[in-house]
């Protein structure tokens, strides 16, 4: 499976300037990998991506309706997103978000046809007690509660430890392998082994140029979640060059 390279820009960059200078510097260089790269904006840059795959970082699980301030699945498709980022850590803690809502989440982005892009991870106080698979488990089995075997192709999941996310403190590789290595596990338990065998898993906490690559060859994963490191277009591309 080729790698994937995913930019989680966040509530980035600040001004629509900023985002087409960053765009500019990343689609004159990607121009070979253009499959492999896929840019994450925040909603009103959107349209600001052209000739390079994009998604986007949240959505409301309803089609349509009464739902002040939400964005439907059918409305980021119609976008031309072809990615979801759901589950990421910074949602489950800042906005409250529960496996069950990350789960009605997967499930609309889906009925969509929209890739969702699963995070799943530990928090530092739960490595540190030794339940980082316990919480894999729950949150894969509980994200993907009712996902049928069918709809599996479409899905990519993302270890993102919660402690290596932007703190410059990313995870071992060893460590990280690990865990790439259960959530196959888990997924061979949930489905089979020929779909854990070809559903990608992507590593993201504090990428940079220098790590991405170990992640790739040693830590067995199918990609990156990259996140601060994807503001900056030379680093950025660096990654690019490095794992593709
Ligand atoms: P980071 O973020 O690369 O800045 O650690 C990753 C993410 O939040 O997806």
């Amino acid at each position: 499976m080729k790698p994937l390279i995913v930019a989680n820009w966040k509530m980035n960059p600040e001004t629509s300037d900023k985002t087409k200078e960053l765009l500019d510097s990343i689609n004159k260089e990607t121009v070979k990998n253009r499959e492999q790269v896929v840019i994450c904006p925040p909603f009103v840059y959107l349209s600001l991506v052209k000739d390079i795959k994009k998604g986007a970082q949240n959505l409301f699980f309803e089609e349509k309706g009464a739902f002040t301030g939400e964005i439907s699945p059918l409305m980021l498709k119609d976008a031309g997103c072809e990615y979801i980022i759901l589950g990421h850590s910074e949602r489950r803690k800042i906005f409250g978000e529960s496996d069950e809502l990350i789960n009605k989440k997967i499930k609309a982005a889906l009925r969509a046809n929209l890739k969702p892009i699963f995070c799943i991870g530990e928090t530092k106080e739960e490595r540190e007690n030794n339940i980082t698979k316990k919480v894999l488990l729950s949150q894969i089995e509980r994200g993907l509660d009712g996902v049928k075997e069918a709809e599996l192709g479409n899905i990519i999941l993302a270890y993102e430890p919660v402690w290596a996310i932007g703190t410059g403190i990313s995870c071992e590789t060893e460590k990280a392998k690990e865990a790439a290595d259960f959530i196959r596990e888990v997924v061979t338990k949930l489905y089979s082994l020929n779909l854990a065998k070809n559903t990608p898993v992507l590593y993201g906490g504090s990428v940079n140029s220098e790590n991405a690559f170990s992640y790739i060859k040693e830590g067995n994963f199918n990609g990156l979640l990259v996140g601060g490191a994807s503001l900056k277009a030379e680093e950025f591309l660096k990654i690019i060059k490095n794992v593709l």
